[in-house]
């Protein structure tokens, strides 16, 4: 299954797949980062914006908000939960709008979709151009060398009469500029089980590569991976969040 049909397929299942996942404390986390580092501006854009679930916070927040999607699916249900906000259907390796914003975000890792060193390259050179002077982009990227293939986070959910068991882990085979991400979903209804199992292919990065591909565009300052307390990165953590004003 190609990436981009298991979001298109599970587009309807996404928001139960994500079901853990605090998107108020991220956001929160994040707006708060934009305080404090950017210019004060309200624009939003969100790369990778999925089924919208921080945009529906921006919004609250008094944020005018855009998202962008590969994925068309996923844009309509983000437009049903923020028809405030405009959608559109782009790459975010090559994406344009029509005017620059204060801040553009980029949550659950979504940057390593870039595939690789050139569009991520891409992706940040596009955001540099889609942000005002002073306005910030803020992201969460794992470091490849700091992978471990063991882990995987499982969660479970109920709905319309179907258990859900997902399960996703980081895989690095140790070299090169590529890691991938494994999904897999077991939906029992009944007697009747049903799988779906994907590996995406993902940029992999460390943190010394991603932060000499930010520096022509921006100044950058990494924080530890907690939305809540937002404190310097340690310099070993191996998951982390990145914030970068353009000059
Ligand atoms: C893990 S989901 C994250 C969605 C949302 N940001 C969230 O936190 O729930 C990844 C999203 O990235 C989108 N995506 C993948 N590659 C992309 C690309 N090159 N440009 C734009 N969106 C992309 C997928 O369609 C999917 O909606």
């Amino acid at each position: 299954m190609s990436e981009n049909a298991l979001y298109t397929d599970l587009s309807a299942y996404y928001d139960l797949m994500c079901a853990d996942i605090n998107y108020q404390s991220q956001s929160e986390g994040v707006r708060r980062i934009h305080q404090v580092f950017g210019n004060q501006g309200m624009s939003h854009l969100d790369l990778a914006c999925g089924t919208g679930p921080h945009l529906r916070h921006f919004l609250e927040y008094g944020y005018q908000c855009q998202g962008l999607d590969l994925n068309q699916p996923m844009l309509d249900q983000a437009q049903i939960r923020c028809p405030e906000a405009q959608f559109t259907l782009q790459n975010m390796c090559e994406f344009e709008i029509n005017e620059t914003v204060d801040l553009v975000t980029c949550f659950l890792y979504s940057v390593h979709y870039s595939g690789d060193l050139a569009p991520l390259d891409s992706c940040f050179a596009a955001v540099a151009k889609a942000l005002k002077s002073g306005g910030v982009f803020c992201f969460n990227a794992v470091d490849k060398d700091h992978i471990d293939n063991t882990l995987s986070v499982s969660h479970s959910a109920v709905s319309q009469g179907s258990q859900f068991d997902f399960s996703s882990s980081w895989y690095y085979q140790g070299h090169g500029n590529q890691q991938a991400l494994r999904l897999s979903i077991r939906k029992t209804t009944g007697d009747k089980v049903e799988y779906w199992h994907d590996s995406h292919p993902m940029v992999a990065v460390s943190f010394a590569q991603l932060q000499a591909l930010l520096a022509p565009y921006f100044q950058v300052t990494v924080l530890e991976h907690d939305y809540d307390t937002l404190q310097p990165w340690n310099e070993t953590s191996g998951n982390a969040l990145f914030v970068c004003v353009k000059p």
